[in-house]
């Protein structure tokens, strides 16, 4: 429960700030989104994510691209069976390369990019594995959905956020651990907004 429920919410948060770190037009979207939406005189709170779309795509694109589980949890099969055309005998272990589905041109379109409006269409929300499927999918989806959101709108709500060069972040995954998180922890600048200033003061 603690590695499963713990740094796959710390990676995939940790991605998807460095993806729009590398693209700051969405992350300006995603900020004038909330100060529309939630205003300059309260924080966000986990239901307010429901009417923020913008955010949920950057979290769902993020689902997408780097799902933390990128070959799902191994599974065994109970029965000789067959699978996509092939005799797969019983307990043989399978591995589901989510990560590659995820990828596959023929359902996504430019793949590679990180583009969170293409979750206008509704539709591909049932094509993300990210939380596995059936029975055994992950009991923790929906609190990592939430979780992720509202830290991730938070983060966007009190902080202006860049980049600490010029270069692009390091998106490269780091390959040699099970779950997927970014080689390079992530480096950022931040700088508080004035929201952070008037709820301390009103604190003091
Ligand atoms: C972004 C966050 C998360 C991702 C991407 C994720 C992904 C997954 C995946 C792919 C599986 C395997 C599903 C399968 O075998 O088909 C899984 C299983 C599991 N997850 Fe998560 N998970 C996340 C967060 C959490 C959280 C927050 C918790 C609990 C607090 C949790 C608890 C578990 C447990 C206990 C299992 C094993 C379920 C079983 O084998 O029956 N996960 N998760």
């Amino acid at each position: 429960m603690i590695i499963a429920g713990s740094e796959t919410i710390a990676w995939t948060l940790e991605w998807a700030m460095l993806n729009v770190l590398n693209h700051p037009e969405l992350l300006k979207k995603a900020r004038t989104e909330i100060d529309t939406k939630i205003g300059f005189d309260r924080l966000m709170d986990e239901a307010d994510t429901k009417n923020l779309p913008y955010l949920q795509w950057i979290v769902l694109e993020t689902l997408r691209l780097h799902p933390a589980a990128p070959t799902n949890v191994p599974h065994s099969t109970s029965e000789d069976c067959m699978l996509a055309g092939y005799d797969v005998p019983r307990g043989s272990m399978l591995l589901v390369n989510i990560w590659s589905m995820h990828r596959d041109p023929s359902i996504w379109e430019d793949p590679e990019m990180f583009k969170p409006e293409r979750f206008k269409n509704e539709k591909l929300n049932q094509k993300l594995l990210s939380f596995g499927m059936g029975r055994r999918a992950c009991p923790g989806y929906g609190l990592a959905h939430r979780v992720v959101s509202l830290a991730l709108g938070s983060m966007i709500q009190c902080f202006e956020w860049q980049r600490i060069g010029q270069e692009y972040v390091d998106n490269s995954e780091d390959k040699t651990v099970v779950l997927m998180r970014p080689t390079t922890p992530l480096l950022a600048m931040c700088k508080a907004r004035p929201i952070v200033h008037e709820i301390l003061d009103a604190f003091a």
